[in-house]
């Protein structure tokens, strides 16, 4: 039998165990409930961090907690790896930003001027520049820029990771859904549910469907680049990620849908400008489709901190496309708050009381306040149509 934890953690996603590791590691006993854990939003993602390529208009306060979180990703991964002997594919080679077309070119040249305005480090790269970096672009793509500050990490080796440092730590892992937050014996409860949150807290938090293609490079090799690449391509938004193994993310499709399915169409497109951007991928295995749901906010910004009127529960989920690169900041300020009570400045903008106060809800209610009916009713729906025997 447990003893009572100060804290449960709901939810063993990147988010929900490097807060259970930093409050074990602060002395705290730490349960985190996840019925399967790994398998959500971190299952799917790229694991790109870049603050500067997904600076966007109107983001300025994001823009911020995405940069101060991305600085302290070096010394994370570092002491992730000095505490489980494992390696999370932190890789530093930069993220090359291109457009095919002029068209491309014009668009992505209007949002890094506004990322070079507020400050972040783009450098503008002439063509014969961007193919001396990776001859393997097409010889049509008309120019790019570098952020050579945004990296990656490999969500899939950082999951295991993350779940070894913080059993490690002392934090106990039990894999069952948690389907009310009154089930939870506990001072303090964490929400790291992404999705989920919304069912067990009322906040407004909604799917965002993403699908990504993973391909392979042929023979065992390495893929034949090295950049994290984000292109514009006849208009598409496609980015290509590389691993060290030979793997290559291309990914994503940006859905207001609640389900996973894999379409034709999207992985038409998806690799249709991967290809135009990099021609040789055509030439590798195609091994994995699939769908992932983000935690989508109402401001597109994540929700962390104390919920008002919910003495002990603090949320941190809503991270919509940036999860992983927020894991490290997440971490730290949400572990200072439980062990001190303390708000970090940088939280302030996020904090959940930004939203009309949330109605106590739990899944056992029914009522799912992101607009997901987990019943399958949508009132929108066409009628059936006639069926053709
Ligand atoms: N940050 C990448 C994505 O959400 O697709």
């Amino acid at each position: 039998m447990l003893n009572r934890p100060d804290v449960a953690v709901v939810g063993a996603g990147p988010v929900g165990l490097a807060i259970a590791w930093r409050c074990a590691q602060r002395g705290l006993r730490v349960v985190v409930h996840d019925a399967a854990p790994g398998s959500g939003a971190s299952h799917v993602a790229a694991g790109m961090l870049a603050p500067v390529a997904e600076a966007y208009f109107g983001e300025h306060e994001l823009t911020g907690l995405l940069t101060a979180s991305a600085a302290r990703w070096p010394a994370f991964a570092a002491e992730l790896t000095a505490a489980t002997g494992l390696d999370v594919g932190y890789r530093t080679e930069g993220t090359l930003m291109v457009g095919l077309t002029a068209d491309d070119l014009a668009e992505a040249r209007r949002l890094w001027a506004y990322q070079q305005g507020i400050g972040l480090p783009v450098t503008p790269l002439r063509p014969s520049a961007l193919r001396d970096r990776e001859p393997a672009l097409a010889p049509r793509v008309r120019g790019g820029a570098l952020a050579a500050t945004d990296h990656q990490v490999d969500p899939r080796r950082l999951v295991p990771a993350l779940r070894t440092a913080a059993e490690r730590a002392g934090a106990t892992l039990v894999p069952a859904a948690v389907r009310s937050l009154s089930d939870l014996d506990t001072d303090v409860t964490v929400v790291a549910a992404g999705c989920g949150a919304a069912a067990l807290t009322g906040l407004p938090v909604r799917p965002v469907k993403g699908q990504v293609v993973r391909l392979r490079a042929p023979g065992g090799g390495a893929p034949g680049f090295r950049h994290v690449i984000r292109g514009y391509a006849d208009g598409e938004h496609v980015y290509l990620v590389p691993r060290d193994d030979g793997e290559v993310v291309v990914g994503a499709t940006v859905e207001e849908r609640s389900d996973t399915d894999v379409s034709a169409g999207a992985v038409l497109r998806l690799l249709r400008a991967a290809v135009d951007l990099l021609p040789e991928l055509a030439e590798y295995d195609l091994v994995e489709t699939l769908a992932g749901l983000r935690p989508g906010t109402p401001d597109n910004a994540p929700i962390l901190g104390l919920l008002p009127g919910r003495p002990g529960v603090l949320a941190a989920t809503g991270h919509h496309r940036h999860g992983i690169v927020l894991t490290p900041v997440t971490a730290d300020l949400i572990a200072e708050l439980v062990v001190t009570g303390a708000t970090d400045p940088l939280l302030a903008p996020f904090a959940p009381a930004r939203f009309a106060p949330p109605p106590t809800v739990d899944a056992r209610s029914g009522h799912d306040p992101s607009g997901h009916d987990p019943s399958g009713h949508d009132p929108f729906a066409p009628e059936k149509e006639h069926t053709w025997n």
